[in-house]
């Protein structure tokens, strides 16, 4: 998941190598506080980019610069994202040669299905801000979908009459599954049991359990199962047992902690150190020297 190259600008020294950061000109500079499209400026050039940002500078305004996603080509993609699925999204086209997209700048929308990589990167941009329910902007560009913004109180008005579909129903649906599931500390829960917890374990570079199957591995045998396996950034949920182990592989379990803390990929040893001589010895209370 990316967003676009972004930089701050700390001076006006600072202008120039900024500009450089995020690509060369031309550039999106933008005001911190800025809203519907107003605040967001393209500067065809650094000399441009230079005379802006040392006049916004000069009345204390906070600006940020931005590459310019030229291939975007003035449209920009609002995904709502409710749990952990997109439920709607539409794309919001620029008017004329204009290059915000913003409705308030004169924008068009259409509702548009959404690619499983820009559905991915939108819900991992909510889960990234611990947001259930969000707007999350993104723009469409050679290096796959950027995300310029997530949004944790987005309209849904604009969508709505864009989709024409029932977002507010999705939520409120989405909110009464979450009633039927109310959040639990697993963990907690798990461990009532003595002796007994959750835990994640690696399987290191070097394991014994690298190739064979989860069923082959022995780690039933040591009293300890596996709830979900992530390798990168994908995770399994209930991995079958004939699922083949990968160095790397981390494994989320339940079982006797005892078994498991020798599965726990060894702490880095601390450096040795001299061992502490006896405390010398406290002198007696009556025979400290008298003030
Ligand atoms: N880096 C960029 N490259 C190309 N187009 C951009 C870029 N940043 C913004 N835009 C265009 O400008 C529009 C407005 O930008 P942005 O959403 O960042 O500001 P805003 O709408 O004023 O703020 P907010 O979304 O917080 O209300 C975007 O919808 C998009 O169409
Ligand atoms: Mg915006």
């Amino acid at each position: 998941m990316g967003i676009p190259a972004t930089t701050f600008v700390r001076d006006r020294n600072d202008v120039l190598p900024a500009v450089e950061r995020v690509g060369g000109a031309p550039v999106v500079i933008k005001l911190l506080e800025g809203t519907q499209g107003i605040g967001v400026i393209l500067a065809p050039d650094k000399k441009v980019a230079e005379a802006v940002i040392e006049t916004l500078q000069s009345t204390k305004q906070n600006v940020l610069i931005q590459r310019f996603v030229a291939e975007s080509k003035g449209r920009d993609i609002r995904a709502l994202v409710v749990g952990d699925r997109v439920v709607a999204a539409m794309r919001r086209t620029a008017q004329g040669d204009e290059f915000r997209s913003n409705v308030h700048r004169g924008g068009t929308t259409e509702i548009v299905k959404l690619d499983p990589e820009s559905q991915r990167v939108a819900v991992q941009a909510a889960q990234i801000m611990g947001l259930k329910i969000a707007g999350v902007d993104m723009l469409e560009s050679d290096l796959g979908p950027l995300v310029m913004e997530v949004n944790s109180s987005p309209g849904l008005q604009g969508i709505e009459t864009a989709t024409d579909l029932d977002i507010a129903g999705a939520i409120i649906d989405f909110i009464a599954n979450q009633v039927a599931f109310p959040e639990l500390d697993v963990r907690q829960r798990l461990s009532v049991s003595a002796g007994y917890g959750v835990a994640e374990l690696q399987i290191g570079e070097g394991s014994g359990m690298i190739g064979a199957s989860i069923a082959d591995s022995g780690l039933r045998e040591r009293d300890i199962s596996v709830l979900t396996l992530s390798r990168g950034t994908k995770v399994v949920p209930n991995p079958k047992s004939s699922r083949v182990l990968e160095s790397n592989d981390r494994l989320l379990c339940f079982g006797e902690l005892e078994s498991m803390r020798d599965l726990v990929p060894a702490r880095r040893r601390r450096r040795a150190r001299p061992k502490l001589g006896p405390l010398p010895p406290q002198p007696h209370e009556d025979e400290q020297p008298s003030a």
